[in-house]
C-alpha cells in the first residue's frame, strides 16, 4: 500500500526538528518556538467557558457566527483600514486554514505560488500538498528582507497565478512599507496575479504600524488573512480569519465544509470577547516583544553579531556566516554544544543559509543567556 506522492515529497518541519533535538538536551534554551510565551488573556477564557457551559457547543456556519463577523468586519475597518463588511469575512481555524483555502479555491494544480526566502516554511509546505509549486523571490539583506518587484517580475511565467506577501513578517520582522506595497500591487496587476497578504502580525510593531495592502487594492484581487494566535497569544485556540472580494468568498467556503466544516464553537465566542474586550494585553505583549527585541540588538551589536533589524513580529535573523559552517550545522551544534535551539536560515528559503531564527517570545533571562551562547559561538568557531 502506498501513501500519496505529494505527502511522499513532503519535507520535515526544520523548526520541528531543532526542536525534537533540544528536548533530548537537559535545560536546553529554546528559542526556536514562534509562540508567545504568555498566557491567554483571562477575560478571553472565561468567554469561551460561559459558552460551552451554556451549550453553545454545536456546528456554527461554514464562514463562522454573525456576530464575530460583524465585530472582526468593524475591526478591520477601523484597525486596518480595510473597506469590509461582515460578508467579506471568513473565520478560519487559524490563518493557516484559510490560507490553504485561499489557496485550494484560487489556485489550480500544476501552477506556480510566489513567496519570499526567507519566508514562513508552511507556505511551501501547503503548496506542495496542493499540487502547487513554489517559486521563490529573493529578500535581500541589502534592502532589510523587504520585497521588491524588480526582483520577483522576473520569476513571473505563464503559470504564474498567486504571490504570497508577509508584513510583518516571519522569519525577520521586515515591515513592508506602503510604497513597496503600491508597486507590488502594481505588478500584481499588470500580470492579474492574486494577492494573498499575511498579516498574522498586525498588532506586533515596534516603530510604526503596519500598512494593508487591500487599502489600496481596486480590482478584488488582494485577500488578507489575520489570526488571533499572535494578537491575544491564543495559539493553541485555532481562529483566524480572511478578508476577501466578495466574488472569492463563496469559493473558499465550498473548501471550508470538507476541511474544517467550521472553527471551534466556544472558541468563536472567546474571538468575541478578544476583539471586544480590553486591549491592554496587546500593548503589554507588543512592548515586552520591543524591550527584547532591543536588549537583544544591544547585545549581539556588542559582540560583533550582524543581524536584520526586526520593526515587528517577534523574531530577529542573526547573521551566524562568521561560524564557517552551514546554518544546519550550526544549528545542531548549538543544541548540542551549547544547549540552545535557535532556526536555521535554510528552513525558510534556499538562499537564506547565512542565518539563524531567534525568537523573542521567550522570557528576557534565558533569551539574553541563549543569544550570548549564540554569540559565543559564532566567535569561538569562527576563529
Ligand atoms: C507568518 C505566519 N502566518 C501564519 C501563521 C499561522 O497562524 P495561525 O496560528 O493563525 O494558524 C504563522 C504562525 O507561526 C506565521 O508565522
Amino acid at each position: 500500500m502506498r501513501t500519496s506522492a505529494a505527502i511522499e515529497s513532503l519535507p520535515r518541519s526544520g523548526i520541528r526538528e531543532i526542536m525534537e533535538l533540544a528536548w533530548k538536551v537537559p535545560d536546553a534554551i529554546h528559542l526556536e518556538v514562534g509562540e508567545p510565551n504568555f498566557p491567554t488573556p483571562h477575560h478571553i477564557c472565561e468567554a469561551a467557558a460561559e459558552a460551552a457551559a451554556a451549550g453553545f457547543t454545536k456546528y456554527t456556519p461554514n464562514a463562522g457566527i454573525e456576530p464575530l463577523r460583524e465585530v472582526l468586519a468593524d475591526k478591520v475597518r477601523l484597525r486596518n483600514g480595510i473597506d469590509a463588511t461582515p460578508e467579506h469575512i471568513i473565520v478560519t481555524a487559524g490563518a493557516v486554514a484559510g490560507l490553504y483555502s485561499a489557496l485550494v479555491a484560487l489556485v489550480d494544480p500544476g501552477s506556480e505560488v510566489l513567496l519570499g526566502d526567507p519566508s514562513w516554511p508552511n507556505y511551501g509546505l501547503m503548496m506542495r500538498l496542493a499540487g502547487v509549486t513554489p517559486v521563490h523571490f529573493p529578500l535581500r539583506p541589502s534592502q532589510a528582507l523587504v520585497p521588491r518587484a524588480a526582483d520577483i517580475e522576473p520569476l513571473i511565467t505563464d503559470r504564474t497565478r498567486a504571490i504570497i506577501l508577509n508584513s510583518p513578517t516571519n522569519p525577520s520582522g521586515a515591515i513592508t512599507p506602503a510604497e513597496v506595497l503600491h508597486e507590488l500591487l502594481e505588478l500584481a496587476r499588470a500580470y492579474d496575479l492574486w494577492v494573498l497578504s499575511d498579516e498574522v502580525y498586525d498588532e506586533m510593531w515596534f516603530d510604526a504600524p503596519p500598512a494593508s495592502m487591500a487599502r489600496f487594492d481596486t480590482d478584488g484581487r488582494v485577500l488578507t488573512f489575520f489570526s488571533f494566535s499572535k494578537t491575544y497569544a491564543m495559539t493553541g485556540w485555532r481562529v483566524g480569519y480572511l478578508v476577501a472580494p466578495a466574488p472569492v468568498v463563496n469559493p473558499i467556503l465550498k473548501t471550508q465544509e470538507p476541511i474544517t466544516s467550521c472553527v471551534n464553537a466556544p472558541a468563536q465566542k472567546a474571538a468575541i470577547a478578544a476583539i471586544t474586550g480590553p486591549q491592554d494585553c496587546v500593548g503589554e505583549m507588543r512592548g515586552s516583544y520591543q524591550e527584547r527585541r532591543d536588549l537583544v540588538m544591544s547585545l549581539l551589536d556588542a559582540r560583533g553579531v550582524p543581524y536584520v533589524r526586526p520593526s515587528g513580529a517577534f523574531y530577529l535573523m542573526a547573521d551566524i556566516s562568521a561560524a564557517g559552517m552551514s546554518d544546519v550545522e550550526f544549528c545542531r551544534r548549538l543544541v548540542i554544544d551549547k544547549a540552545v535551539a535557535v532556526v536555521p536560515g535554510t528552513t525558510f528559503g534556499p538562499n537564506s543559509g547565512a542565518f539563524a531564527r531567534i525568537s523573542l517570545a521567550t522570557a528576557t533571562e534565558p533569551l539574553l543567556e541563549g543569544v550570548g551562547r549564540l554569540a559565543g559561538a559564532v566567535a569561538e568557531w569562527g576563529s
